[in-house]
């Protein structure tokens, strides 16, 4: 639209965003660990130049990855920047980089050491860079679901598929029991797999992702699906309920795109007139049904790029992608889906002095945060990989 040079509103603060500098622990994400070593103070001007000379200094040997909801300050660095797809893809291809440089949250880190070679190191700038989600399914209570399902004597016609952003555990217990891992990009075809193989599905950790494939992809019904609470006996359902389900989705939502509401996609819409709603496959069932576009971090890029000029766009994502995707667009009205800041914690704690400061060790021989899964859960969890990867 002409005469639209930045219509970049600045969503208000919430406490999510009193997180953003990702200095210390936080006890309930993830991993909650704080950073061993001297970090480099925020306020070192010469951040920038120290980052670029030690990725400089180590060249060939280290590759950095950026998952779409980093900060700006970090992505600069990023050798390729993807979803959650794409990540794993791209960690994959890279057999001859010694050093993996994961700027992401520790699944995806996770991932990457289990679809890399033995001799590649992978390493999380801050080892508290988790997920809310991934944490809401821990695998001694995956395992009681699964045994109830043995002995209701259905878990030999149900398929485990779980989002990639569950521990490695999960993934090692869904390659074990046949299964496959999804991402927001793949989950329809990933889910088609699985129903192909059995007569449910039980999806782990993401309750969102899970109701809005299946109902609104794979035209399954709202009722043949059912919510397992992992925190109830039996998850809170009968086995008759369990029994009859065609999806048993695990009581796991992402904490960031549970704050979209219908009344944020109702308020842009008044608020915007003729205002585009795209958002993350992560929001609830209302928000996706009432939204005009949906789909994983890269489709929200794709489809953003090839809008055109004048167009306006309300996105429910993360809010360092879709700042970032204002600025590349002036020539497009992008607006954040909420009035309130919605930031990952998490995400955001790798900050260039974490960047800085993991660069720099292994520039001068030092390994330092390196995530690596045991070799019997890797072994599994790279079943349930590798299905995805092979996914038609
Ligand atoms: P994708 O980038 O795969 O869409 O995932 C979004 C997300 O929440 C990652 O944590
Ligand atoms: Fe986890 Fe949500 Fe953050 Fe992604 S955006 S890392 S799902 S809490």
């Amino acid at each position: 639209m002409e005469g639209v040079t930045s219509t970049w509103v600045e969503p208000s603060s919430t406490a999510t965003a009193l997180l953003l500098l990702g200095r210390g622990a936080e006890e309930s994400t993830e991993r909650g660990v704080e950073c061993p070593g001297e970090l480099p103070p925020p306020s070192d001007p010469n951040l920038v130049a120290r980052a670029t000379a030690a990725k400089a200094k180590l060249g060939q040997r280290v590759f950095v990855l950026g998952h779409h909801y980093q900060r700006d300050e970090v992505i600069q660095f990023a050798d390729v920047t993807g979803d959650s797809f794409k990540l794993a893809r791209e960690a994959a291809a890279r057999p001859d980089a010694e050093y993996i440089i994961f700027c992401g949250v520790h699944f995806m880190a996770e991932s990457a050491d289990i679809l890399t070679t033995d001799a590649q190191r992978v390493v999380l700038p801050d080892l508290a860079a988790g997920c809310s989600m991934a944490d809401m399914a821990a695998l001694p209570q995956v395992e009681t679901a699964w045994e109830t399902l043995e002995e209701l004597g259905v878990a030999g016609s149900t398929v485990p598929v779980t989002y990639m952003n569950s521990s490695a555990d999960i993934k090692g217990f869904v390659g074990r029991n046949g299964g496959v891992v999804c991402t927001s990009s793949n989950a329809e075809r990933a889910l088609s797999w699985a129903f192909e193989r059995g007569q449910r599905v039980l999806f782990l950790p993401d309750q969102h992702l899970g109701r809005n494939t299946a109902v609104l992809e794979l035209g399954l019904d709202a009722d043949d699906c059912v919510l397992y609470d992992p925190h109830k006996p039996g998850g809170g359902l009968t086995a008759q309920q369990l029994r009859e389900a065609k999806m048993i989705l695990w009581r796991g939502h992402c904490s960031v795109h549970g704050r979209f509401t219908l009344s944020s996609v109702n308020e842009v819409r008044m608020r915007v007139p003729g205002v585009n709603v795209l958002v993350h496959p992560e929001c609830r069932y209302d928000v996706v049904t009432a939204a005009d576009y949906v789909g994983s971090t890269e489709y929200i890029i794709s489809t953003i790029a090839a809008a055109p000029a004048g167009s306006a766009w309300a996105v429910g994502t993360e809010l360092n992608l879709v700042r970032r995707l204002a600025n590349a667009h002036p020539d497009k009205q992008i607006v954040f889906l909420d009035r309130a800041v919605c930031y990952c914690s998490t995400m955001n704690r790798i900050d260039l002095p974490h960047l800085v400061w993991a660069l720099e060790e292994l520039a001068a021989g030092r390994v330092v945060n390196q995530i690596t899964v045991d070799p019997g859960t890797a072994h599994h969890a790279r079943v349930a990989l590798d299905q995805m990867l092979a996914l038609p």
